[in-house]
């Protein structure tokens, strides 16, 4: 459930890249310790700005500029490629306030998953090899599909959602820039209803490499920053979602997945209030009673005109199921203050359930 989140595992992980070695000073251009020497980086600054400005925000057409004038100059970056048929390697190149770039090397099997750039526009400009880009078409639920070769290039504004792969034979290279740099990234699962969220990573690595610097530092980052940007403004003794969860919590008798199992054979009702674009990514629970979030409440007060008669009693007694078991939490407490006293919720959510085992089924409707 959370907006934020760093992943290691699932699908992604033969994606993972190595970290690369931690800054230790910011500016314009290249970092140190990012294996360019210092004159290198000189020159690619040097590059770069003669293209496009190093600050303010950059157009794609930009942004192809500085990605296919790089890869024409092979002299600043080709000793430096590493093809790892294991996992996909990249480096960076240079970055300024208005852009990043980096140098991606693609073997066979390899690419970036469904994504979209944050909110950045991008290029990317093919120096070796061939790169498969499948794209979403903006006027509707249709995927685009073209293969580049060396020397060509693409270029994106905020809202392209891509998966970029290795076209084929032989080893690939490629340069990408963004702008704004990246900052964070949405990953995407395709299904039978067109491309669905799945999650957002904060991330300062290009195409897919989630992470960089360890998933625990750019989580705990993000909080950080979090913490910094909100506390002075909260009333005092305004609880945090983390306060208000474990209060919840305090008074709920909750279930794990084999307990709620059972607990259904015997008349208790598992109630999903998972958005569509979960259950169709994650999948159903057979047998349970789908009531969004958003009307929860209405559907199960006996004293709503909005509610649904045979579950809107007193004594219904009822699991709330989410993803991972914590918005369930607060929403079986706020059924409970208004006085329905047998409800509680699943332990982990529906990722538990299906852990343990127990049935599931695709989704089954829109609606
Ligand atoms: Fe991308």
């Amino acid at each position: 459930m959370s907006v934020v989140t760093v992943s290691s595992g699932g699908s992604g992980a033969e994606k993972q890249v190595p970290p690369a070695r931690p800054a230790t000073e910011g500016g314009a251009g290249l970092k140190p310790g990012w294996g360019v020497s210092p004159e290198r980086q000189h020159d690619i600054l040097d590059t770069v700005s003669h293209l496009a400005p190093l600050s303010g925000r950059l157009s794609p057409a930009q942004l192809r500029a500085v990605a296919t004038t790089l890869a024409a100059r092979r002299e600043l970056w080709a000793d430096l490629v590493v093809h790892d048929p294991d996992v996909r390697w990249y480096l960076p190149l240079h970055r300024s306030s208005s852009c990043d770039v980096w140098l991606l090397a693609w073997e066979r099997g390899q690419d970036t998953d469904w994504h979209d750039h944050g909110g950045s526009s991008g290029s990317f400009a093919v120096a070796d090899g061939s790169l498969l880009e499948q794209y979403r078409v903006p006027s509707g639920r249709r995927l685009g599909r073209r293969r580049l070769g060396a020397g060509e290039a693409v270029a994106f504004g905020p809202g392209h959602v891509h998966d970029v792969g290795h076209g084929g034979e032989g080893s690939s290279t490629s340069i990408h820039a963004y702008s704004p740099p990246l900052s964070a990234m949405t990953y995407y699962t395709a299904t039978d209803y067109g491309l669905i969220a799945r999650e957002t990573v904060a991330i300062d690595g290009p195409e897919g490499a989630r992470g960089r610097g360890g998933a625990d530092t750019a989580l705990a980052q993000a909080n950080a920053s979090a913490a910094r940007l909100t506390s002075d403004a909260l009333p005092d003794g305004a609880p945090g979602i983390d306060e208000l969860l474990a209060e919840a919590r305090s008074g709920l008798h909750r279930l794990r997945p084999e307990a709620a199992f059972a607990a259904m054979t015997d008349g208790t009702v598992l109630v999903d209030i998972r958005p569509l674009e979960q259950r169709i990514v994650e999948g159903e629970v057979p047998g349970a009673i789908i009531i969004g979030r958003n009307v929860l409440e209405w559907r199960l007060d006996p004293r709503s005109e909005a509610r649904i008669a045979p579950l809107a009693r007193p004594d219904v007694r009822v699991i709330v199921m989410c993803s991972q078991g914590y918005a369930s939490s607060l929403a079986a407490t706020s059924l409970r203050r208004i006085g329905l006293s047998e409800v509680t919720d699943l332990e982990g959510g529906f990722q538990a359930w299906r852990a343990a085992g127990l049935p599931v089924r695709p989704a089954q409707a829109l609606g």
